[in-house]
């Protein structure tokens, strides 16, 4: 059986230094399954974004340890983090990150050319049709709304399969109907393809949407709820052992999920 895709071990980071210095994450632990969609909630300023950055091998930790696929991402240098990256982990910002200078289909193909991927173009052309903006590939991030510029975005993240997408406020800067449609994008890569998510965001219904919602304060996780499907609902009232909540892929999983739920008092 496969272990946790991602496990955080006593996690802390200290940012900026001297009088400015903050104790952003006071020791998180955290393991995230293969396949699992977890939301990370909590307020502005709690160390969300931090987390998620470290997770990437962007911000380092102060101390603690972090695991990606069994490997110490701790001590890695920056060059290996990076091919990490390009191989495994796949991000979307909130402000979509595209680079202004190169069309559509160079933002996604050009990432995966530099990965060492033969048909790089060809596959991006694919993503970019998976995201529903076939007829837009050759336009420059300038020539698309905000809503079509986080699709390009998405279709960069997902190009190289990578096992874990990560997320921070992706719907943050657009509408209703255009947040809703990068969630579904979001949502459907994790059951189609069991991409591990892990979605940062402050809007509760987002939120629901993932398996287990984790939530911050002050660099603390202070609450973990596992979200259930109304089916999910419905078969442990009937007493199913059986059951799989979301994409959690592991029995193991399933089975800390029940144990915590049972050990809810009813409401
Ligand atoms: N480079 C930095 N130097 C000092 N403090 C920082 C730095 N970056 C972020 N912070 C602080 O860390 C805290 C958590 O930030 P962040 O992870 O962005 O929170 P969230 O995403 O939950 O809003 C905030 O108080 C923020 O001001
Ligand atoms: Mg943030």
């Amino acid at each position: 059986m496969a272990g946790p895709v991602i496990v955080c071990e006593d996690l802390h980071i200290r940012l900026g230094t001297g009088a400015v210095a903050v104790h952003v994450l006071r020791g998180i632990d955290l393991e995230i399954a293969p396949g699992e969609s977890l939301s990370l909630v909590g307020p502005s300023g709690s160390g969300k974004s931090t987390l998620l950055m470290a997770l990437a091998g962007l911000e380092r930790p102060t101390s603690g340890r972090i695991r990606i696929n069994g490997t110490d991402i701790t001590g890695l240098g920056e060059d290996a983090l990076a091919r990490l990256r390009g191989a495994s982990i796949g991000i979307v910002f909130q402000s979509f990150h595209l680079i202004p200078s190169m069309t559509a289909l160079e933002n996604v193909a050009v990432p995966l050319e530099l990965a060492g991927a033969a048909d790089a173009f060809e596959r991006a052309k694919a993503e970019l049709h998976a995201v529903g903006l076939g007829d837009r590939i050759e336009h420059y991030p300038a020539e698309l709304s905000g809503g079509e510029q986080q699709r390009v975005a998405i279709a960069r993240a997902l190009s190289p399969n990578p096992a874990i997408l990560l997320a921070d406020e992706p719907s943050g800067n657009l509408d209703a109907g255009n947040g809703a449609m990068i969630a579904d994008l979001l949502f459907k890569a994790n059951a189609e393809r069991g991409m591990t998510l892990v979605l940062v965001t402050h809007d509760a219904a987002l939120a629901a949407r993932a398996a287990r919602a984790v939530r911050l304060n002050s660099g603390r996780v202070v609450e973990e709820e596992v979200v259930l499907t109304e089916e999910d609902e419905a078969a442990l009232a009937q007493g199913a052992e059986d059951i799989r909540l979301g994409r959690i892929a592991t029995d193991d999983s399933v089975k800390a999920i029940l144990d915590r739920y049972r050990e809810t008092p009813a409401s």
